[in-house]
């Protein structure tokens, strides 16, 4: 049987196993998924083992997603627009990186949320890895601005000097947080790690006003604090990550087997097992 793995540290706390024991269900793909604990500065002795012992894949988190990029033998194009790898496989020639994240995001706003990425005014909070890797998936479905901000605004601005060559039509800009009061936007997302702390950006309220959609990467029972916030300044629509975890799972799957899932069902499994 065809095996996969997701590699992290830690790892036991991942959903992958299941979402992905649940494609496999659906799709009548006889293949073994399973979560593999390796040493922080174990990854590539760990990847090596699997890959010998027959694994034909494997997804990468937490704190693997640049050492994954790294030794990768090819890379998507949007992995290499990512800078980091969360997907595998292993190739006749060579190791292949992708990085699904940021489609997975893009097809939840789109597929699942109804939300149409193309003209509106996107609002991203954060510039670490997560943002990153949303940026170029987002410019692609030509929005009619991308406004990156983050508490270091030399960190958006490094990323919308990284990008402005793919932003064509699209206006991209870098902000510091308290700059963006008074501005308007249909959609945030916030790709920084302020949820992890049970914290929220400390964006000015008046930045939030026009806004049709809310999206936290982040997800857990429960609202995280930014989209507590959000909700309370009475955003019509709020949305947290678990729709884009599915979603990227799903991506990772088709570079593997060709099939693409259907996601809904195992979306609203694991919303049952988390509320
Ligand atoms: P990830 O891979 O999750 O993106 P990262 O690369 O370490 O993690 O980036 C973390 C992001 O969350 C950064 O944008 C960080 O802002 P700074 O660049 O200013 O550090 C942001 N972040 C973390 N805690 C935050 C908080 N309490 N409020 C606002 N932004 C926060």
């Amino acid at each position: 049987m065809d095996r996969y793995a997701v590699f992290g540290n830690p790892v036991a706390h991942s959903k992958s196993p299941l979402i992905h024991a649940a494609f496999a269900a659906q799709t009548g793909q006889a293949l073994r998924y399973e979560a593999i604990l390796a040493p922080v500065d174990g990854f590539a002795g760990a990847l090596d083992a699997f890959r010998q012992a027959g694994g034909r894949g494997a997804n990468v988190t937490v704190p693997f997603k640049l050492e994954a990029h790294a030794l990768a033998d090819h890379l998507t194009p949007r992995a290499r627009a990512a800078g980091a790898v969360n997907t595998l496989r292993f190739d006749a020639d060579g190791t292949l990186g992708d990085n699904t994240d940021g489609a997975g995001l893009v097809r939840d706003l789109q597929a699942n949320l109804g939300f149409a990425l193309h003209g509106a005014r996107v609002l991203l909070l954060g510039a670490g890895g997560a943002a990153r890797g949303a940026v170029l998936p987002l410019l692609e479905c030509a929005p009619a601005s991308l406004v990156i901000a983050n508490r270091s605004p030399a960190k958006a601005e490094a990323l919308v000097a990284h990008f402005a060559t793919a932003a064509a039509q699209c206006e991209l800009r870098a902000c510091a947080f308290a700059a963006l009061d008074g501005q308007g936007f249909d959609l945030v997302i916030n790709a920084t790690a302020a949820s992890l702390e049970g914290s929220a950006p400390e964006v000015p309220a008046s930045a939030y006003r026009e806004l049709s959609l809310a999206y936290d990467m982040m997800y857990g029972r429960g609202d995280t604090a930014f989209l507590a916030q959000l909700r309370a300044l009475g955003v019509p629509r709020l949305a947290d990550g678990l729709g884009m975890l599915v979603e990227q799972a799903a991506e990772s799957f088709m570079l593997w087997r060709g099939v693409r899932p259907s996601t809904a069902p195992v979306l609203a499994t694991l919303r049952a097992h988390i509320d």
